[in-house]
């Protein structure tokens, strides 16, 4: 990926400082920057696809473990929360349905999964391969930098996956638009 290829849009900014979640979290592509883990810590469960991505991870007192998202190997109703912070971006359309049934599964009834994710709009044939962003993730005193680019082979955006997710039977607890970034809380609710 060289950088001339990456359409960048102007950096991001999201803060985490009062973002509560229930329980234990289980954070599907987590490591990485491990905002997530930065965030709640020990209470944190860390899944990535790959070691190496996880070895490189930010250190933290979260855990980490090798797991594709799409074949959880957790037990049905095993966490009081899930969170995707800027992965699904790296997921192919193709496997977000699955992801999220398998999200939806690994929760507790009452359970809520927490995304954010990028605005993506469609990519024309003069466009740049790459779609990035670059963050400002604050918690409390702390900011973070960090820039996230995948190749730019689908569109996305909030109502995308609000609709997924009402498909799964995830309700919708609140959702907003942070300039090109989104958030939304779902709730798992039989
Ligand atoms: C770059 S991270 C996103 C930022 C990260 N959450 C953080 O806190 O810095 C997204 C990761 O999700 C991983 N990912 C994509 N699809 C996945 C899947 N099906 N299962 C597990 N991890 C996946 C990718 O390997 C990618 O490295």
């Amino acid at each position: 990926m060289v950088e001339e290829d990456i359409k960048f849009i102007e950096t991001q900014h999201i803060d985490l400082t009062d973002v509560e979640f229930k329980g234990r979290v289980l954070d599907i592509g987590g490591g990485g920057e491990g905002i997530i883990g930065q965030l709640k810590g020990e209470r944190v469960v860390a899944s990535k696809r790959r070691e190496s991505e996880l070895i490189e991870a930010a250190p933290g007192d979260y855990l980490k473990i090798v797991m594709d998202a799409k074949e959880l190997k957790f037990l049905d109703e095993s966490f009081e929360t899930a969170t995707a912070f800027f992965t699904l971006m790296y997921a192919p359309l193709l496997d977000h349905k699955k992801i999220f049934q398998e999200i939806y599964r690994v929760l507790k009834n009452g359970g809520e999964f927490v995304m954010w994710d990028l605005t993506m709009p469609k990519r024309d044939i003069r466009s740049k391969n790459y779609y990035g962003v670059n963050l400002e993730v604050t918690i409390g005193e702390k900011k973070n930098s960090t820039g996230y680019a995948v190749p730019w082979k689908k569109e996305q955006n909030l109502k995308y996956y609000s609709n997924l997710g009402k498909t799964i039977g995830f309700k919708i607890l609140e959702q907003d638009e942070i300039n090109e970034a989104f958030y939304i809380r779902f709730q798992k609710n039989r």
